[in-house]
């Protein structure tokens, strides 16, 4: 999508003559004085509601290589809820690549073959790699070519994941199907006897919108507004799945790979969820909730424990309705997946008191602060545009460097939503983050905000504030909102690391 300014149907005026000058006008406005904020309509604000299937197709569980593989992108089937469809993936036969599993300190090497009919990339989400490996939205593959991304894992065990970051076609590609899981293990983590094994399970969350024979992206400009959703949710590639349960505990890894939709994550028994770990690993102790919101391109490490249940319960993930989430989000609560006890077993595993050595990294370390107001311009009814997303009243801009930061720099980054309509979940390449507070809005952080992160959701009226410990991996990275329609729409800068 070209970022170009449009206007179609507008409702100004019983003439409906626009000139090129009174466009100017209206965006002028729109620009200065974020136009009918508060009272406006958000153009995009439609929830797409969820139709819930039948629980009766078995959990996929991708497969798993090693920090040494190829990955190749190319137009496949996968059978989904029972039909063959056309997608993209980074395998055959099937919609997500391969999960990565490799150790903290190793070196790897992917081949990246591109077998789409356009240019594509991989962008190691999580992964704190220096900016020729990154997959920059410019450094970009061309269709039938090639390219090796190696880098060393310098950082501790997580759950990454990756995906195509082409400029202007990051959104269409990751819906069609490109996306895959990158586990990394550490020694810290191996001492905790985590469930680990068939006790372990990835779950990549993502919301599709089907035909009979694909998989369908074509956003309206209302859609660009709100970002892309669809009726289907799919967990590792299948619709409504299920998976059968011992009674003890496991360990879920959990990711948020849709475009625009946020989930309001719980069980339907109500039992705990014991956040261990989120974006950048483990947190320092686990944390137990009811329910927890997961926004695009953020992770959870949760353990849930099904001792008790007898044989023949069935458990629900869900997702429950949730405030402040704009007026597309949070509007329904569905059925996700369902977990069915069919084994009793007897289990010796105690949740650890004590996870991780995370340093906090005070305030007073930080040796900038910089502000953006993320922000959509509002629209008047009937008047579309593409470009609305932006950071500091700027689109992405590949010319331009936005903000320059010192290698080694500790800085203090301000999210201001404070006059904002939707939900932005935020995030920063090249590093992982300490999210500090959150002023507005739901006025405190949340318990999967502790630890490190790389993506933090900022909903409707709030600011958070995060403290980020640049490295010396210089080079150019990008930043930006993981709703990836607005990503595509502009809302991406860049900072130079030097
Ligand atoms: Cu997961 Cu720049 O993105
Ligand atoms: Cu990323
Ligand atoms: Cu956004």
């Amino acid at each position: 999508m070209k970022r170009r300014v449009f206007i179609k149907n507008t409702g100004l005026g019983a003439g409906g003559i626009l000139t090129a000058g009174s466009i100017v006008t209206i965006i002028a406005a729109c620009n200065k004085n974020n136009m009918m904020n508060g009272g406006g309509m958000n153009m995009g604000g439609q929830p797409v509601p969820v139709t819930e299937g039948s629980f009766t197709r078995l959990l996929p569980i991708p497969n798993t290589v090693s920090g040494n593989a190829t990955l190749t992108a190319q137009a496949t089937t996968a059978n989904i809820n029972g039909s063959n469809i056309s997608v993209l993936g980074y395998q055959a036969n099937g919609i997500l690549g391969p999960t990565i599993r490799a150790n903290s300190g190793i070196n790897t090497n992917f081949n990246f073959q591109n077998n789409l009919s356009e240019k594509s990339n991989v962008h190691w989400h999580g992964l704190k790699i220096s900016a020729n490996m990154d997959g920059h939205p410019q450094a970009l593959v061309n269709p039938g070519s090639s390219f090796n991304y190696q880098f060393p894992i310098n950082q501790r065990a997580g759950l990454c994941w990756y995906h195509p970051h082409p400029d202007g076609a990051t959104a269409r590609q990751a819906f069609q199907g490109l996306a895959g899981l990158f586990i990394i293990n550490d020694a810290e983590e191996a001492a905790l006897s985590l469930p680990s094994g068939i006790y372990e399970i990835p779950l990549v969350i993502q919301d599709k919108r089907f035909t009979s024979s694909g998989i369908t992206y074509n956003p309206s400009m209302g859609e660009v507004m709100s970002g892309y959703m669809g009726e289907t949710i799919i967990v590792n590639g299948e619709a409504s799945p299920y998976t059968d349960v011992a009674t003890r505990y496991y360990r879920l890894r959990i990711l948020n790979g849709s475009n625009a939709r946020i989930y309001n994550l719980a069980l339907s028994n109500n039992a705990d969820l014991i956040i261990i770990g989120n974006d950048g690993g483990l947190l320092r102790n686990p944390a137990t909730v009811k329910t927890v919101l997961l926004a695009p391109g953020e992770r959870l490490d949760v353990l849930v424990n099904f001792a008790g249940l007898t044989a023949g319960t069935q458990v629900f993930l869900e997702s429950r309705m949730f405030d402040n989430g704009g007026s597309a989000q949070g509007k329904q609560g569905f059925k996700i997946m369902k977990f069915k006890v069919t084994q009793t077993v007897s289990d010796s595993f105690i949740v650890p008191a004590s996870l991780s050595a995370v340093n906090t990294i005070p305030a007073s370390s930080s040796s900038k602060t910089r502000n953006f107001v993320i922000n959509a311009m509002q629209m008047t009814s009937g008047m579309n545009m593409t470009g609305i997303h932006r950071i500091n009243d700027k689109t992405y801009d590949k010319n331009r460097i936005d903000e320059t930061v010192a290698a080694n720099a500790t800085e203090i980054w301000v999210l201001d939503n404070s006059q904002g309509d939707e939900p932005h979940p935020m995030h920063l390449h090249g590093v992982h983050f300490q999210v500090l507070e959150r002023n507005g809005g739901r006025g405190q952080l949340t318990a999967s905000e502790s630890g490190w992160k790389d993506t933090v959701l900022v909903m409707p009226r709030e600011t958070v504030k995060i403290i980020i410990p640049f490295s010396t991996l210089t080079g150019v990275f990008v930043f930006h909102c993981h709703n990836l329609e607005h990503e595509d729409d502009g809302m991406m800068l860049q900072y130079q690391l030097t």
